[in-house]
C-alpha cells in the first residue's frame, strides 16, 4: 500500500476550538494583575490547567500555590478560573490576603445553583469528577447537601425516598452525551429529579465537543491539544474516538507527537481544548505540513463571541492606578 500520496491527504482544524472566555478572562487577570501590583501574584492552583500558560505565567512573576498558607500575609492571591469554595473566601479573609477572583462566571453561575436548591430544601446530586478543582468549589457551597455522581453505575449505590426532593447540576466540562446518560439514569429511578434552570456544561465545551464530532467522523487521527488535567480537553478524545476517528490522542504540544501515528494516515483533525492558547495548534499544524499534509482547512461549527469583563475588584484598582 505504502504512504498516500500528498493529494489524498487532507489536515482539518476544527472551530470553534482553544481559548474560551472564562479562560481568557483568568489568563489576563493575572497578567493585569502583575503589570498593576507588581511580581509576585500568587495564584491558587492553576489559574487554568494548561502547562504552558501556566509555565509562561510564572515566567512574569506568577507565584501557583496549593493552598493559601503558603501565601505571605498581606499579598495578593488570584483564585482560579475554576472557583473556590466558601470556606476558601473565609480562609483568605482570615489570613489578612487581597484576593482577586478570577473564577469563571459560567461556575459561579452553578455556585448560585448550588446555594439556591439547597437552600430551597433539596439534595443536589452533582455530576462531575472526584477531586477535580471545580467539583471541590461547588461542593463546598452547601456540602451536606450534595452528592457527586461520576458515572452511570454510581447512580444504582444513590439511596433516596419517593418524597425527597431531589435536584442535579453538573461540572461545566463534562462530555455532553455521558451527562446526559447520568441523567436518564438517575430520571428513572428518581423520577421526581428537578432540573436545573440552564445548562451547566458550558457553551465553550457544548461547541468544542460538537466542532470535534463534525471533523472525527471521518478521521484516521485526531490530536486535541490540552493538558492532561484539563478536564474538557480529556473529554475532547473521547468524543472523538465516540464519533468514530480511527485513532486520538492528546498531546501538550508539538513535541508528543510520535512519527508512527502518521503512518498510513490520509485525514488528520486538530484541535485544543478550552485552556490552549493558539499558538500550541499552530505548532501542530506546521508539524504536519512538513510531513507533507496540505493547509488546515477550518471546519466551523458554531461563532463564539462572549466575551466575561474582568473580576470588578481588578477592575477598580485599575481605574484607581489611572
Ligand atoms: Fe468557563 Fe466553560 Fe471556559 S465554564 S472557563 S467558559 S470551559
Amino acid at each position: 500500500l505504502g504512504m498516500p500520496s500528498v493529494g489524498d491527504r487532507d489536515l482539518l482544524l476544527a472551530a470553534p476550538r482553544g481559548y474560551c472566555a472564562g479562560v481568557d478572562r483568568a489568563v489576563i487577570t493575572v497578567e493585569k494583575a502583575l503589570d498593576l501590583y507588581g511580581a509576585p501574584v500568587y495564584v491558587r492552583k492553576q489559574i487554568v490547567h494548561n502547562k504552558h500558560v501556566v509555565q509562561t505565567l510564572e515566567a512574569r512573576g506568577a507565584v501557583f500555590v496549593e493552598e493559601l498558607d503558603e501565601v505571605p500575609t498581606g499579598q495578593t492571591v488570584v483564585f482560579s478560573a475554576h472557583g473556590v469554595s466558601p470556606a476558601v473566601q473565609a480562609d483568605a479573609a482570615e489570613r489578612g490576603l487581597k484576593t482577586i477572583d478570577a473564577t469563571c462566571p459560567l461556575v459561579t453561575k452553578v455556585h448560585h445553583e448550588a446555594k439556591r436548591f439547597a437552600r430551597e430544601g433539596y439534595h443536589i446530586l452533582l455530576i462531575g469528577h472526584a477531586g477535580h478543582e471545580e467539583v471541590e468549589g461547588t461542593s463546598g457551597e452547601a456540602p451536606d447537601s450534595i452528592t457527586l455522581v461520576e458515572t452511570v453505575d454510581d447512580v444504582d449505590a444513590i439511596e433516596f425516598g419517593p418524597d425527597a426532593r431531589l435536584s442535579w447540576l453538573s461540572q461545566t466540562t463534562l462530555s455532553v452525551d455521558e451527562t446526559l446518560a447520568i441523567v436518564d439514569r438517575l430520571r428513572e429511578k428518581f423520577p421526581q429529579l428537578e432540573d436545573p434552570p440552564s445548562d451547566d456544561i458550558c457553551y465553550a465545551t457544548q461547541n468544542r465537543q460538537l466542532a470535534v464530532k463534525e471533523i472525527a467522523a471521518g478521521a484516521d487521527l485526531m490530536i486535541v491539544v490540552g493538558s492532561a488535567n484539563s478536564s474538557n480537553s480529556v473529554r475532547l478524545v473521547e468524543v472523538a474516538l465516540e464519533a468514530g476517528a480511527k485513532a486520538s490522542y492528546r498531546v501538550d504540544d508539538v513535541t508528543e507527537i510520535r512519527e508512527e501515528w502518521l503512518e498510513g494516515v490520509e485525514r488528520v483533525g486538530v484541535t485544543s481544548g478550552a485552556s490552549v492558547p493558539e499558538e500550541l495548534v499552530e505548532g501542530v499544524t506546521s508539524f504536519l505540513n512538513e510531513r507533507g499534509f496540505p493547509a488546515a482547512r477550518a471546519v466551523h461549527t458554531a461563532e463564539e463571541s462572549l466575551i466575561f469583563a474582568l473580576p470588578p475588584e481588578l477592575r477598580r484598582d485599575l481605574r484607581a492606578a489611572g
